[in-house]
């Protein structure tokens, strides 16, 4: 993708505004996690996670035998991938050198590991920074987030088929709301080289304490 892009913008007001401009459409704003949040994307990403045997893979896989995969995992990170690409086809090239199948294992990992850390906000919100920083080194740009959020969505939708309730899709939206509010201002602050950057969340959110019983 060509390396860091960087602009310089002189105010936190237009940092805002560009963070904004970023934000898909499915964004919820001012998303407070709730505990069914936590507990539907838990549970669905479960099921991709250990079964074989959601209806829409065991129909394509019927219909056609030869795309058979190992794992219904790897079969949702070739669909999530191609769906990215699809609507983002120059970070195509950012992976040309890059093994799916991994990738797709440190995808995996990093869902979970998100999913797990929904009540332990303040080092979600480090370890997602953190992220954004060595993206940006890549050349990633804030929108992308937003863009693969749009194929993780839709991912999700074709995986778990009749699953995928209105309770699961709008427990995954606001999740990923949420994780873009942390990604988008810091991805727009690393684009615009912003000297004193602090994330929303980390400043705003309550203590892990009070979050931990919030979610129980
Ligand atoms: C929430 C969104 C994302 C998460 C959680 C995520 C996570 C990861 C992780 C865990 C890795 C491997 C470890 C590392 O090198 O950092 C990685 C690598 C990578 N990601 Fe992302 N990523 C996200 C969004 C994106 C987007 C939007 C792009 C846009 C093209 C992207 C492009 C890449 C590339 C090119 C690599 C390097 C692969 C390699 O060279 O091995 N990522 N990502």
């Amino acid at each position: 993708m060509g390396g860091a892009i960087v602009q310089h913008v002189n105010s936190s007001a237009e940092l805002e505004k560009r963070a904004i401009d970023a934000r898909p459409y499915y964004y919820i704003d001012h998303v407070s996690i709730e505990a069914t949040d936590v507990q539907l994307t838990r549970n669905s990403w479960q099921i991709i996670m250990t079964s074989s045997n959601t209806l829409p893979y065991l129909e394509e896989i019927e219909s056609h035998p030869q795309l058979m995969h190992s794992s219904l995992l790897t079969w949702f990170f070739e669909k999530f991938y191609d769906k990215f690409f699809s609507l983002c086809p120059e970070a195509r090239n950012a992976f040309s050198a890059v093994s799916m199948v991994s990738q797709s294992r440190l995808m995996a990992g990093v869902i979970s590991s998100s999913l797990g850390l929904l009540n332990r906000p303040v080092i979600l919100a480090q370890r997602l920074v953190a992220m954004v920083i060595k993206h940006h080194q890549r050349g990633v740009r804030a929108t992308q987030y937003s863009t693969m959020g749009e194929a993780l969505l839709w991912t999700l939708a074709i995986t778990l088929g009749d699953e995928f309730t209105t309770s699961v899709k709008n427990a995954w939206t606001r999740v990923y709301s949420h994780l873009l509010s942390i990604i988008l201002p810091a991805a727009i602050s690393a684009e615009t080289n912003a000297v004193e950057f602090e994330p929303v969340n980390i400043k705003s959110t309550a203590t892990e304490k009070h979050v931990h019983s919030r979610y129980k």
